[in-house]
């Protein structure tokens, strides 16, 4: 039988009003580079890592521990609004270190959320009910989608001033002056490490003052904190994050697991919120599962049980932790090889700045006129001329490096 709807229903066009919204600045990019047939293309556009054949890899850590995962699960149950228990603890063990005051109070509590943007959307969900009315403070500038989760979330968005792009540095005291004049109870987003898009970071003297303001100040911090590994090491880049449980402020964590166990498709991250006591972290989280329930129920288990498995077996989590220690080191020589093939190229600009910065990432200073150029060369980097390091490699540093010297009108053969 056909159905024939009535003909009024038709003039029913609720949204009619809805209007195209732009492409995301970097997912958005990852799509236009899918669609490019050019052969020689490059995408330094999206934080992810790539091998020499272009591929994000499986880490074998993580194929061992799939391979254990899949003979032995037994279940396809639901987990708990809060995620996989086993996870959570370990976690917190990455985050605090082991023999933490905090967790041993338990006034930790975390719960496992879908990477680290589930994990600030949720944070920012329960935020919107708790501390409603406060403003969120982003740094200038931040990682591209912090001000629409926010946003949508309800909140009123501010920035501090935290780079500046024409002299590649820190604006710190400037940072401070406007944190110092933010309302008590505002919301505060910092990058615990690698910041996203510059990729320049706080040194461990600076965190110190930081934390003390944000004790005079009372301001809420929440950490974005999705590269742990990526600068330093993973105790090393942990300092801001376990400054803040020393000094015993209220704050809330956002972690991403996408980048150091490569394993971005899966989604796994965790939501911390760390309270003034274990009884009211408890309450919090209670609340903070309502956030979870209502949005998607709770959450998928392979990612973050394979997770699980590698940091709970002594041998796989060596072996995660030279690859992860791979991955660090072949980025951090492809800065110097990018500064260095640029200058080989003819380069008269300065990049040295390239070297100091840490993390996946560089505000390399290109101009959005030039970034439009390379994308049609099949070179693409975001509009704001962050480049993903992570994407470089020896095959293609040349090819790159020729492109941008070519469009900065500095090109010499090589
Ligand atoms: C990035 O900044 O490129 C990554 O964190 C991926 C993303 O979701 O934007």
């Amino acid at each position: 039988m056909t159905m024939t709807a009535p003909a009024a229903k038709m003039k029913f066009a609720p949204f009619a009003e809805v209007f195209t919204a732009p492409p995301d600045p970097i997912l958005g990019l990852t799509e236009a580079f899918r669609n490019d047939p050019n052969l020689n293309k490059v995408n330094l556009g999206v934080g992810v890592y790539l091998n020499e054949k272009g591929i994000v890899p499986v880490l074998s850590s993580v194929h061992e521990a799939e391979s254990r995962l899949l003979t032995q699960e037994t279940t396809k149950t639901y987990l708990p609004i809060d995620g996989d228990a086993n996870y959570n603890r370990r976690v917190q063990t990455l985050l605090f270190g082991e023999n933490s005051a905090l967790v041993a109070e338990g006034r930790a509590v975390t719960l496992q959320a879908l990477g680290g943007t589930g994990a600030l959307r949720v944070g920012a969900d329960f935020l919107s009910r708790f501390a409603g009315g406060a403003s969120v403070y982003l740094s200038d500038p931040s990682w591209e989608n912090h001000a629409q989760i926010f946003e949508f979330a309800g909140f009123d968005v501010k920035r501090y001033p935290y780079y500046n792009a024409e002299t590649h540095a820190l604006e710190f005291s400037a940072m401070m002056t406007s944190l110092e004049e933010a309302k008590s109870g505002s919301i505060i987003v910092l990058h615990a490490c690698c910041h996203n898009p510059t990729g320049a970071d706080l040194t461990q003297e600076q965190w110190d003052q930081v934390v003390l303001l944000f004790q005079k100040r009372e301001l809420i911090p929440f950490l974005d904190f999705a590269y742990q590994g990526f600068a330093v090491g993973l105790e090393e880049d942990a300092y801001a994050v376990r400054l803040f449980a020393q000094a015993q402020i209220p704050y809330l964590i956002a972690n991403s697991f996408s980048k150091s166990f490569s394993l971005y498709r899966e989604r796994v991250g965790a939501l911390t919120i760390v309270g003034t006591n274990a009884e009211e972290a408890n309450r919090v989280l209670s609340q903070v599962k309502r956030d979870v329930r209502s949005n998607y129920s709770n959450p998928a288990a392979h990612g973050a049980q394979t997770v699980a498995i590698i940091l709970g077996d002594p041998e796989l989590r060596s072996l995660w932790e030279s690859e992860l220690t791979g991955m660090r080191e072949h980025i951090r020589t492809m800065r110097v090889r990018f500064v260095e093939e640029l200058k080989a190229r003819g380069v008269e600009q300065d990049f040295s700045f390239i070297l100091r910065q840490s993390g996946m990432f560089s505000y390399s200073g290109l101009t959005k006129d030039v970034v439009l150029k390379l994308r049609e060369q099949g070179i693409y980097i975001v509009d704001s001329g962050r480049v993903c390091l992570g994407a470089i490699h020896e095959s293609n540093v040349g090819t790159i490096c020729a492109a941008i010297a070519e469009q900065l009108g500095e090109s010499v053969e090589c």
